[in-house]
């Protein structure tokens, strides 16, 4: 497979949750660069399979399965998928989310839950199923959570997230209290914090944020943009180069942390 590998991960496997596009997909890409088998998961069947694809294309070794991750039994199966195909599982990276543009005082029960379902109730459900098969398995592990900045900051009144905000957080906290408790077993669980990542989830907040503000479209992100001192829109693979740090034995004595990667956007 093209482009070099760094971390010496090679035979080891993982599940990138939320993998079908985006961010998810970038990191499955790393991870297959660095020769880890890569379980693609996804609520969508179809984006998950042509992820896949392109990764064995690419001479990479992928496992393409469909399951949402706020159902115990599709993380039970896909656990179990995972270690049938690849014969073990070392990785797991909780990225599946999703973000609704709304006030907090216009946030409606089924806003909440669906935020809170996925965000936090996913990330706890994957780690439970994948950290019980590592703890059998007896070699460590690593767990990384896509959290947020809004898992540490507030997004603030001009982009409207707050659900979204309190459901990261909830993740932030998730990855303080298995870091504790799966230290024991030599998991070790840390969760990134991004900052505006140009993907569709972007893309769909500049747009429902313009549509509210009555302003342009592009406006929106141009102006979370501006606000970067590095001064550019980051990239899925920013996000993917500090998971691949994450999984490797360079990352060996961190755990239960929140590691920024905002292009200097976010002050802890
Ligand atoms: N885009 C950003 O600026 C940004 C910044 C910080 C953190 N994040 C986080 O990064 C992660 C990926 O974001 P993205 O920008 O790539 O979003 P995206 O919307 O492009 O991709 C999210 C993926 O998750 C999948 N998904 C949604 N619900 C699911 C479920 N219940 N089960 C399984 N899969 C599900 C979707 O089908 C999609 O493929 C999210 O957790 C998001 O909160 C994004």
């Amino acid at each position: 497979m093209s482009g070099a590998v760094r971390y010496g991960l090679e035979g080891q496997a993982a599940i990138v949750t939320g993998a079908g596009r985006g961010i998810g997909r970038s990191i499955a890409q790393r991870l297959a660069r660095e020769g880890v088998g890569v379980t693609v998961a996804d609520i969508d069947g179809g984006n998950a399979a042509a992820v896949a694809l392109e990764i064995e294309a690419a001479g990479g070794r992928a496992l393409a399965q469909r399951a949402d991750v706020t159902q115990r039994d599709e993380v039970a199966a896909m656990v179990a998928a995972t270690v049938a195909h690849f014969g073990r599982l070392d990785i797991l990276v909780n990225n599946a989310g999703i973000g609704i543009i709304q006030p907090l005082l216009e946030t409606d029960e089924a806003s909440w839950q669906a935020q809170m379902d996925v965000n936090a109730k996913g990330t706890l459900l994957c780690t439970q199923a994948a950290a019980r098969h590592m703890i059998a398995q007896g070699s460590g592990g690593r767990i990384i959570n896509n959290a947020s900045g809004a898992g540490k900051i507030a997004p603030g009144a001009a982009t409207p997230l707050g659900a979204y905000a309190a459901s990261k957080h909830a993740v932030v906290g998730l990855t303080r209290q298995f870091g504790a408790e799966l230290a024991q077993h030599r998991i070790l669980v840390n969760c990134l914090c991004a900052g505006i990542v140009d993907t569709e989830m972007w893309a769909l907040i500049d747009r429902e944020v313009a549509a509210l503000e009555g302003a342009e479209v592009g406006s929106v992100m141009q102006r979370a943009v501006d606000s970067i001192p590095l001064g550019r829109v980051q990239q899925p693979a920013d996000v993917a180069n500090m998971v691949a740090f994450l999984a490797s034995e360079d990352a060996s004595y961190s755990t239960g942390q929140a590691f920024n990667v905002s292009g200097g956007m976010l002050p802890y």
